[in-house]
């Protein structure tokens, strides 16, 4: 079998469920040594026993516990060189009724948590001229949708984030991609119960969360020279 990450490491956050698990048994089953990050220990472990991971568990909404995850991962020996951005934090609610700590925790997980990320591991990869970055954004990042103002708002940052790492780091080997995907069928949509909502995909339309995951491994394993920008993923 072809291991073509073998040798890399990668940090996945959100990886006890959903898409970030799918991403991680691909990487992991493509010969990625894994570090998994999610806030539940308990979960976290069961999983990172099944794929041989490291975990560490933290909530990414705790600058606290990001700076002592941080502490942890950033060894320069085995600091990762493949960082995926994917925990999220999604709620749905019109303007006028989003508390402004809910916009705030919004932000926190799905943009600050990954700057903080990105901001501490970014010059190990610079200093080895590889590297691959990728946030997983969301159609929410380029498209307006009711009751979505904090988590719209949040994905429009990382999207801004995205852009501007690109235009920075073009040329260092450090490869940076977002990832954008239409409705998919995980445990995140559990308490919104979308179909039973009107305007909403059915879970049965919605994409797997290995669809996600497989555009995830087409960036990262393309040559050196080839940067994969940007993949929106929707149900065809
Ligand atoms: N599902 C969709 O329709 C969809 C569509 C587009 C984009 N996305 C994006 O895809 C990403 C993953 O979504 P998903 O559907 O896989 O969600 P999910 O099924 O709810 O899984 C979320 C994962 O993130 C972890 N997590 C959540 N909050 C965290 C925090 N504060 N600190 C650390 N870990 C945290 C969860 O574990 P713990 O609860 O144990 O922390 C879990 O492992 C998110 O960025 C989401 O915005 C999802």
């Amino acid at each position: 079998m072809s291991a073509p990450l073998a040798g890399r490491a990668a940090l996945i956050t959100g990886a006890s469920r959903g898409i970030g698990l799918a991403i991680a048994r691909s990487l992991g089953a493509a010969g990625a040594h894994l570090t998994l990050i999610a806030r539940d220990a308990k979960s976290l472990n069961a999983r990172a026993t099944e794929l041989g991971a490291r975990a560490l568990s933290g909530d990414l909404g705790s600058p606290r516990d990001i700076e002592r995850l941080i502490a942890t991962i950033n060894d320069d020996a085995t600091a990762p060189d493949i960082l995926v951005n994917n925990a999220g934090l999604f709620q749905l609610a019109p303007v006028d009724a989003t508390s402004p700590e809910a916009l705030a925790a919004a932000i926190e997980v799905n943009l600050v948590a990954p700057f903080r990320l990105i901001r501490a591991l970014l010059p190990v990869m610079r200093s080895r001229g590889r590297g691959d970055i990728v946030n997983i954004g969301s159609i929410a990042d380029h498209m307006a949708f009711p009751e979505n103002a904090a988590y719209g708002a949040s994905k429009h940052g990382l999207r801004a984030l995205h852009d501007v790492m690109r235009a920075e780091l073009r040329g260092t080997g450090v490869r940076v991609t977002l990832v954008s995907p239409g409705p998919v069928d995980t445990s995140l949509w559990d308490a919104i119960d979308p179909d039973s909502r009107e305007g909403f995909t059915p879970r049965d339309r919605m994409l797997s969360a290995d669809a996600v995951a497989a555009a995830v491994m087409y960036a990262i394993t393309q040559p050196p020279e080839v940067d994969v920008e940007l993949v929106r993923v929707s149900r065809s």
